[in-house]
């Protein structure tokens, strides 16, 4: 698979079938996060592999309404970073912004493999941290998902969910974010 096709396939699916999660997975998941670029090559990214049933069981208590789909998943990733551990540019903070790129390698790869990596935004970070033992002063920023993309919809899905399993949400036209040359005012 090329770099188009896995970004063309890849999906933000919500109907998964288990997968089984080995320890050369969880590393070439890390080695292609790890290839991505960082500034001044910080890599502040963290991630930790959820695997564990009893874990994954635990950790449904820090997912949002709306969230039951990833009951399903077969791994979660949380993944984490704190400002200190990347460049402070006055007041451009790249930690995020860094993190975000090794996630979107790794979610690629996984996609190449034939795996669904999802990331969300709906959870508790609180719960999170204290679940996994991550301490105070990193930001957990997502936590991906993964499973196989099941043909059977998940029934915990609600009516929007499932129109967007059958066809990816709409993007904006080119011209809502491209500017050439110059900025101007929409
Ligand atoms: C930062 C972020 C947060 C997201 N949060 C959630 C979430 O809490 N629950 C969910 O089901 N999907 C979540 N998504 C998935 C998006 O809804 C999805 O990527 C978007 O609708 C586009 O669909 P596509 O990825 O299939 O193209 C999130 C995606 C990102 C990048």
């Amino acid at each position: 698979m090329d770099v188009t096709q896995a970004i063309k396939e890849r999906r933000a699916f919500r109907s998964l079938d288990p997968i089984e999660i080995t320890e050369d997975l969880i590393k070439d998941l890390a080695f292609h996060a790890q290839l991505a670029p960082s500034c001044n090559n910080n890599q502040p990214w963290r991630f930790v592999f959820v695997f564990d049933p009893a874990k994954l069981q635990e950790m449904r208590a820090g997912l949002s309404q709306g969230n039951e789909w990833i009951h399903a998943a077969s791994m979660i990733i949380a993944v984490f970073s704190r400002k200190e551990d990347d460049c402070l540019i006055r007041d451009r903070e790249y930690y995020l912004f860094d993190t975000g790129l090794a996630t979107a390698f790794l979610i690629l790869r996984a996609c190449e493999l034939g795996f669904v990596a999802h990331p969300i935004a709906g959870f508790s970070p609180k719960k999170t941290r204290e679940i996994l033992g991550i301490p105070e002063e990193y930001q957990v920023i997502t936590l991906v998902n993964v499973g196989k993309h099941s043909a059977a919809i998940s029934p915990v899905l609600s009516p929007k969910q499932v129109e967007w399993e059958k066809a990816r949400p709409e993007r904006f036209p080119l011209e809502k974010f491209v500017y050439l040359n110059s900025y101007h005012q929409e």
